[in-house]
């Protein structure tokens, strides 16, 4: 049987890494998966340096803000008629976005996509990816099959996420979706390499530069954090062999391969002092690990300090640092039973956070410059 996965957000961290899973496992090789990625106008793929040239993918020009994903008539009609799967990656991952901007993307974009993947006949399956975020403020263990809460967000981001989730729920029956929640992406552990800088990234620059003087949380907070073969390879598998019973997976690591946020910091200080020259002589002092209201007065004193680059650096933070104010554990139940041996194959980020690590240093968090 043939499968025609449409992707959108094919050129992001999670859409290239798939691609890059399908190459090696063969399957865009042996011609039984054809890929038609929607990128869209403005977006990194237009220069084609993103995405592999290879017969099995199919770039086509979209945008998932538009309804019929703003495709040309002769592009829908093609796509509606071979698209066996639908793999909705594409999101606005700008933490700090407007409301109504983000959710434009994430929840009018999904509603699009949604309503696409239903007039197409041959549709087996839609793979939604999302966030453990989208719980938001809550504390404690969160399950896979918990969404609806109370607790507010930190950013509209996971707000935003949250709301699209909800939408897979008013499709059931119409659509068959399974939602994907990804942890925090830091890299490829075996490699090392980064494909976009984001929030974790930039929180270890500005502890480069000495700049983090505080952070909100508690030392034993644990940092979830995940590589990206891994959650490449648990969607690859999923989207295609899906469970009929199961509708929602954790694509997270198990506590005990996280560090917690000093330990974070602690090995982050220590690689620093590894990676770049005469970095220890500089003598930062480590982030204190503060109460929210600490953090806040720390960062409207950096505002006030009108220095504009301080406060770009600085801003970076403010929009996902009060999520470290929320402990939580992302229970792994669904994911372990789809996936058999999925806990014991997760990397414990301390065997590949210095690997990443040398990434972001030797190419200056992706300023393109290489070196210190
Ligand atoms: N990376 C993580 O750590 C992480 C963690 C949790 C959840 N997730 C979720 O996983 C998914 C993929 O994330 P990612 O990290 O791969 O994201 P990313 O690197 O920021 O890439 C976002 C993708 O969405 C596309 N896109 C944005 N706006 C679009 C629009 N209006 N129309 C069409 N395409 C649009 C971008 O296209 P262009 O390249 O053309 O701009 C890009 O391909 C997202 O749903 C995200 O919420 C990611």
């Amino acid at each position: 049987m043939s499968v025609s996965v449409l992707m959108t957000g094919a050129s992001g961290t999670v859409g290239t890494a798939l691609i890059r899973h399908w190459l090696h496992s063969g399957d865009l090789d042996r011609g039984e998966l054809k890929v038609t990625a929607v990128t869209h106008e403005g977006g990194r793929t237009e220069s084609g340096r993103v995405l592999p040239r290879h017969d099995g993918i199919r770039v086509v020009r979209g945008e998932i803000t538009k309804p019929d994903l703003g495709l040309d008539p002769q592009a829908l009609a093609e796509l509606v008629g071979s698209t066996t799967h639908v793999c909705h990656l594409a999101a606005s991952t700008r933490f700090g976005a407007p409301l109504e901007e983000i959710r434009r993307v994430n929840v009018g974009g999904t509603r699009h996509v949604f309503e696409l993947a239903e007039r197409c006949p041959r549709l087996q399956h839609v793979a939604l990816a999302s966030t453990v975020f989208v719980s938001g403020r809550r504390t404690g263990r969160v399950y896979e099959n918990d969404l609806a809460h109370g607790a507010g967000f930190v950013n509209t981001y996971e707000r935003s996420k949250y709301e699209a989730e909800s939408l897979a729920h008013e499709f059931t029956g119409r659509v068959p979706v399974s939602v994907y929640r990804i942890s925090t992406i830091l890299g490829d552990s075996r490699s090392g390499s980064v494909q976009h800088y984001t929030a974790p990234h930039q929180a270890l620059r500005i502890m480069s530069l000495g700049l983090a003087s505080m952070l909100p949380g508690t030392p034993d907070y644990r940092v979830n954090l995940v590589p990206t073969e891994l959650v490449a390879a648990a969607i690859a598998r999923l989207i295609l062999r899906p469970p009929s019973e199961i509708r929602t997976f954790h694509l997270a690591a198990p506590d005990e391969k996280c560090f917690t946020l000093e330990e974070m910091i602690e090995t982050g200080y220590r690689q620093f002092d590894r990676l770049i020259p005469g970095w220890s002589r500089r003598r930062y002092p480590k982030p204190a690990i503060v109460s929210g209201e600490t953090f806040d007065r720390f960062m409207e004193s950096v505002e006030e300090t009108g220095n504009p680059l301080l406060g770009g650096v600085m801003g970076a933070l403010r929009h996902f640092a009060h999520q470290l104010l929320y402990p939580k554990e992302f229970d792994l139940t669904n994911t372990a039973v789809s996936i058999p041996g999925y806990e014991e194959r997760v990397p414990d980020v301390r065997g590949y956070f210095g690997r990443v690590l040398e990434t972001c240093v030797r190419t200056r968090w992706g300023s393109g410059v290489e070196g210190e």
